[in-house]
């Protein structure tokens, strides 16, 4: 029976100490050249003497004229080496891979006011904040393709021990993939394998360029959770394409901006007795794959992760929202001294609300981290609302 501190070996021959990751939370800590900074460094440092076995970066995008939020990395070429070997150096207590994204149309039009994505369809209900993007031709997908490999050899000649491409939660990657935003009657949508293709060539393109030894792993849906979206099924056939590829490790969670599943499924009573979001999706994912699986999404409690990897489903359980108030929490839930992560209730009940809510929260505890206050468990929501809203609309809300 696996432990939570049970070792694991991947694909690539890389070794996990641990069952306990951090998953990507966008810190938001750039300079305003895109370079990481020394913030983030020091945000890095608290997680890495925090004791999770893989910690995951917010996501890092490979094209600067493309933000999906105001503070992210981007990576095109080595201008910045110097500050991406600061970054790698601090996190260097606990194995860190870099997750690599591209927003597609989940660009506020503040920092993208010319989105690109697979086809010109719009994110509805957004006031405005987000311009419909114009469809990629093919010669620029082939471009954001090795994009991608370029982001993954600026982490890899950093020093960081392995990347994640992000194709989950509704930006471009996720786009490809979901019949809804992928329009297309070329090579690059149709059919499942036609829309999976930008996320394999984009692992192959990585793969080519940081070689087989390197860790490689993919965030993916285990649906969209919209009719006609990406589905269940889907999300299966795709984990056995990656499984081919030989991808290290497969995170999986859900949801879109349209529909942010990720923060919090309405539970079935079976999910609410697991704890997990979507154990019930990995389960059906691991009967057809061998691909080490790690899950993400509403883990809170050392019996329920405890469960969860002796049920034989989940190789690593993920955790975001806690690490964000308790960077050590991996570490106590190793040694005994904590069973549990501290409970934030922050619903209010209307969806579109509680995703922004949920995301400006934990960005100010990370700031808060990250400039050696400490998180504080005690910040107002409505301060983190008004902050992100300023943000979103007027920009520059938080002075970087
Ligand atoms: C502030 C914040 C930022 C996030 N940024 C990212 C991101 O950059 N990439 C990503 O894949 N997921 C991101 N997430 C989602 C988390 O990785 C995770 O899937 C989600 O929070 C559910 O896990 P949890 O219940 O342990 O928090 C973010 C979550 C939060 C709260």
């Amino acid at each position: 029976m696996t432990n939570l501190a049970d070792p694991l070996s991947l694909p690539c021959g890389a070794v996990l100490p641990n069952r306990l990751a951090k998953s990507a939370m966008s810190e938001r800590l750039a300079g305003p050249d895109r370079a990481p900074t020394e913030a983030l460094a020091r945000l890095y440092g608290a997680w890495a003497a925090g004791g999770a076995g893989l910690l995951i970066t917010g996501n890092v995008m490979v094209d600067p004229a493309h933000l999906g939020e105001r503070g992210n990395v981007a990576a095109e070429d080595d201008r910045h080496a110097e500050a991406w070997r600061a970054w790698a150096e601090a996190s260097r207590g606990s194995p860190t891979w870099v997750q690599i994204n591209h927003p597609g149309r989940q660009a506020p039009r503040r920092l993208d006011p010319a989105p690109v994505a697979p086809s010109a369809v719009g994110l509805p209900g957004t006031f405005g904040a987000f311009a419909v993007p114009r469809a990629l031709t093919e010669g620029e997908v082939e471009g954001v393709v090795r994009r991608f490999a370029t982001t993954a050899r600026v982490v890899k000649d950093a020093g960081f021990a392995g990347v994640q491409v992000h194709a989950a939660h509704g930006y471009l990657v996720s786009q490809f993939l979901s019949p809804r935003t992928n329009l297309r009657t070329d090579r690059w949508g149709g059919d499942l394998a036609g829309r999976a293709r930008f996320l394999l060539e984009v692992v192959r393109a990585i793969r080519a360029e940081v070689g087989p030894a390197y860790p490689v792993g993919v965030k993916l849906n285990t649906a969209d959770f919209q009719k006609g979206a990406f589905s269940e099924d889907d999300a299966i056939e795709v984990a056995a394409m990656l499984e081919a590829e030989r991808i290290d490790l497969l995170e999986l969670s859900g949801g879109t901006y349209e529909r942010a599943a990720m923060f919090a499924e309405p539970v079935r009573a079976s999910t609410a007795a697991r704890e997990a979001f979507f154990l019930d999706q990995a389960e059906r994912v691991r009967k057809r794959v061998r691909t080490p699986l790690m899950l993400t999404g509403g883990f809170r409690t050392r019996e329920g992760m405890a469960a969860a990897l002796a049920g034989g489903a989940v190789d690593v359980v993920g955790l975001a929202r806690p690490l964000a108030v308790e960077p050590d929490l991996c570490r106590r839930l190793l040694d005994g001294t904590a069973d549990r992560a501290l409970t934030v209730e922050l619903a209010t009940g209307i969806p579109q609300i509680d995703a922004m809510l949920t995301g400006s929260w934990y960005q100010v505890q990370m700031d808060r981290i990250a400039d050696g206050r400490g998180a504080d468990p005690g910040v107002w929501r409505i301060s983190a609302l008004t902050w992100y809203l300023r943000d979103l609309f007027l920009g520059g809300g938080h002075g970087r």
